[in-house]
């Protein structure tokens, strides 16, 4: 008896492997007028002073060894331009809403120093501020994302900065900017009023908040009105729909360009788990908080909805990544961790979410740019590396500014201890050129999975496809051995009289051109 529901147990244990093995996802592209176009801003990213990412990450000051311009590193400015950088959202994070602007402008010397209370307790010069930003933003010919002070600053703190930043007539704060040396205005459309007000920026309630959110907007005029600038409120913590729903319902939708979402794909606040030396199970927890993604966009974007149907008010991602223990032996304020194809997954499943999503997400910044968390870029003293992030924002910058063309598909399921996940994440989209790129994601960390698609009415015959994957999903680049993980080219696809039919390796992220 025994042996026979053993021979049993096998016999249905196999065959499931064979039909995993045998399944075809079929993925349907639909060329839509109608549809959206993918905002570039959805591949913006995020710099707050925290740990290295300002000091010692982007800024080494202008009388450092390693070539920089005006203090910012020249290998920083060369590889975010080469990912197309389209904002960068600044000074923070918690930090912004301790943040003094007028800290950090004139003469080096007087600017006072200050402690950053929320990241490691650290004394700052203030020596990169307001000028530096955003003349480092023209060198990087990306739109700045200021967010300003709710928490400990005043309406009239915010109103002067952005007459400090965008008036060019005559005025008390554009005189001040011409004595600090810039004539022109910068003129900064993206402006945010507060960050996480319901925590690090002042433990509000959101009817609170909402009262304070409509007098700092009224007071944040551009100055010209020409309409420039885009205020956007600080948005929920990840899954608090009632945050949303009275934000919407509270604030006048003349008043409000965007609102935010922050969510970080965490295994347990209490117990993030190291970036590098991480099971299957963790890698399969990570995932699925990664993936809950498309359902906050989803119930956030319901609640909007009834607001604001034609959907003028922009729903902004404008903190989201994978979050772990620092990196040992690091300071624990400081929040370095290293980047692996865990990461490079999540980051090629979260921006298909958000291109398909693209109809009411219009931003979203990756946390954060250089030496924190979700990290692009790592420096070392000298040396700086690109991480598997950087490299599927690379591949995937094709979508920036290129119109939506919505998938439909049924994922097959990736297993954990019972536990499920769509193991396929794909996206689409044709740019200005006629091009077709379609990107990819196959979630199980073991199994292959094949895919269909049918392009013969896409107006393209010519495919090629770039891989990005490794051996381990453990594997990430060293300063040591920094090209270790890098786009390829991609062979496991073949046309087949306008089928293409694709075999996705484990933890991989592949995008295809059609032209
Ligand atoms: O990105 C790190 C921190 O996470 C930010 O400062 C804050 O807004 C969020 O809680």
């Amino acid at each position: 008896m025994k042996k026979a529901f053993l021979i049993l147990f096998v016999f249905t244990f196999c065959n499931q492997i064979t039909f995993a093995q045998k399944e075809t996802t079929i993925v349907t592209l639909k060329n839509d007028d109608k549809a959206p176009t993918i905002n570039k801003n959805i591949y913006g990213h995020f710099a707050e002073h925290l740990g290295r990412c300002i000091y010692g990450g982007f800024f080494v000051g202008d009388t450092s060894k390693i070539p920089n311009t005006k203090g910012v590193r020249n290998d920083i400015i060369a590889a975010l331009k080469e990912l197309k950088i389209p904002n960068l959202r600044w000074p923070g994070g918690c930090f912004a809403d301790t943040y003094h602007w007028k800290d950090g402008i004139g003469p080096q010397e007087q600017r006072p120093t200050i402690v950053n209370k929320w990241w490691g307790g650290t004394t700052e010069d203030n020596s990169f501020g307001t000028h530096d930003f955003l003349n480092m933003c023209e060198l990087l010919e990306t739109e700045p994302y200021l967010s300003g002070n709710v928490g400990s600053g005043t309406v009239q703190e915010l109103a002067d900065w952005v007459q400090y930043t965008n008036f060019s007539g005559k005025s008390p704060m554009s005189d001040l900017r011409k004595k600090n040396g810039r004539a022109e205005p910068w003129k900064v459309k993206f402006w945010g009023i507060g960050n996480e007000a319901w925590g690090c920026g002042g433990n509000m309630t959101a009817e609170y908040y909402a009262g304070e959110y409509r007098k700092f907007a009224t007071f944040m005029s551009d100055w010209e009105n020409t309409g420039g600038i885009t205020r956007i409120a600080s948005g929920s913590n990840s899954g608090d729909y009632n945050w949303t729903e009275v934000l919407m319902k509270n604030i006048p939708l003349n008043m409000l360009g965007g609102i935010g979402v922050h969510h970080y794909a965490v295994i347990n606040w209490n117990k993030k788990g190291d970036g590098v030396d991480f099971t299957e199970e963790q890698y399969f927890k990570t995932m699925q908080s990664a993936l809950k993604m498309e359902e906050l966009v989803t119930k956030h974007g319901a609640i909007m909805d009834k607001y604001d149907p034609e959907k003028k008010v922009a729903m902004l991602v404008d903190e989201w990544g994978g979050w772990y223990e620092v990196e040992k032996g690091t300071n624990p304020g400081f929040l370095y961790q290293q980047n692996t194809m865990r990461d490079a997954v999540l980051a090629g499943a979260t921006l298909n979410i958000f291109n398909n999503h693209a109809d009411r997400v219009r931003m979203a910044n990756l946390a954060q740019c250089v030496n924190v968390l979700q990290a692009v870029i790592l420096t070392d003293k000298a040396k700086m590396i690109t991480t598997p992030t950087y490299h599927v924002m690379k591949i995937y910058a094709v979508h920036q500014d290129a119109k939506l063309l919505p998938v439909s598909f049924q994922s097959p399921l990736y297993t954990v201890n019972g536990e499920t996940l769509p193991a396929v994440s794909a996206s689409a989209s044709k740019d200005k050129n006629g091009a077709i790129h379609i990107s990819l994601v196959n979630v199980d960390a073991k199994n292959k999975n094949k895919i269909e698609i049918d392009v013969k009415d896409l107006g393209v015959k010519n495919f090629t496809g770039t891989i990005i994957t490794s051996a381990k999903l453990q594997d990430y680049n060293s300063f040591d051995t920094p090209n270790k993980i890098v786009p390829t080219a991609f062979k496991g696809f073949e046309n087949k009289k306008g089928k293409l039919e694709i075999t996705i390796p484990p933890f991989s992220v592949v995008v295809l051109e059609g032209k």
